[in-house]
């Protein structure tokens, strides 16, 4: 076989059917938009995310899959305008209602998905298109072509790099199968097939989270679970007891034996 044989599009729909956890629509994304705004907002991602990205002040950024706004909020306040699509409501009420809170005024909220017509709902291109963990498709060719066709300078992905932020040892301990489905590296095949070549930067999180409950701690498992039953509750909790670890100040810390790793893929937009 040749290596220009191989079909990365379904390869990667290969590899999310094998994945443990079932598709997600924007009502479960609705439901789980507190805890993840709760959990995200602060993280140190965003900071390393824009420390890579450099924003300029004349651009207008398109962030599809904004979530509750944890790079659209930053990035409004180093660039012209963004505009933030997410295709769960609850997700862009949570952004809403930090923009106000900030007296951010240049965000524009679109609910949308990847595969709605963004012609017809009057997207226009923007000098730069942003997907930040969000790239959860089934057609990744046509996401990536869209993205290429909405920007006028940059592209920039961020894509999970083997496990992400699940934890296989949570998996294991809870007793439930974990394959995390495709990462970035099928994403840089087929951008290679279409004839781009991204730059490749990595975003590790420091894993200096700290809880004030052993409670905040176990909700920050619970969360790569759909429905727990009791016994593996039960689990869960033991493992949190065996790696929590209590601080001088007074919170908790939980030990993890992977780091969280994301790739950030760019690109000029191709001219050609
Ligand atoms: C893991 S969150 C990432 C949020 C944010 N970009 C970040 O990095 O923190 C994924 C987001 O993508 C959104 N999403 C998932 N599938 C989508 C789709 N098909 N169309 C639009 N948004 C989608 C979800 O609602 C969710 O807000």
């Amino acid at each position: 076989m040749h290596f220009k044989d191989i079909d990365w599009n379904s390869l990667w729909q290969e590899a999310r059917q094998q994945k443990s956890w079932k598709k997600k629509g924007n009502r479960d994304w609705d439901k789980r938009a507190p805890g993840f705004a709760k959990r995200n907002i602060d993280s140190n991602y965003a900071d390393r995310f824009l420390e890579l990205v450099q924003p300029e002040p004349h651009w207008r950024v398109l962030d599809i899959g904004c979530g509750p706004g944890t790079l659209a909020l930053p990035l409004a306040a180093r660039v012209n305008a963004v505009t933030a699509i997410d295709f769960s409501s609850a997700m862009l009420a949570e952004l809403e209602k930090r923009a106000a809170e900030q007296g951010i005024t240049n965000i524009t909220t679109i609910q949308a998905s990847w595969t709605d017509d963004w012609g017809k709902l009057g997207i226009p291109e923007h000098e730069v298109v942003i997907s930040s963990r969000s790239l959860s498709v089934v057609d990744l060719q046509s996401a990536l072509e869209k993205m290429n066709n909405w920007a006028t300078e940059k592209i920039f992905i961020a894509d999970r790099v083997g496990s992400g932020p699940f934890d296989p040892d949570l998996f294991a301990a809870v007793g439930r199968p974990f394959e995390p489905g495709p990462d970035y590296i099928f994403t840089v095949n087929l951008l290679y097939q279409m004839g781009i070549h991204p730059k490749i930067d990595y975003i590790e999180i420091d894993q200096t989270k700290t809880f004030a409950t052993k409670d905040d701690a176990m909700e920050s498992c619970r969360w790569m679970f759909d429905d727990l039953s009791p016994d593996e509750e039960a689990r869960l909790a033991a493992y949190v007891d065996e790696r929590l670890e209590h601080n001088e100040a007074g919170t908790y810390y939980l030990r993890r034996s992977s780091r969280v790793k994301w790739a950030l893929l760019s690109w000029e937009k191709r001219t050609v």
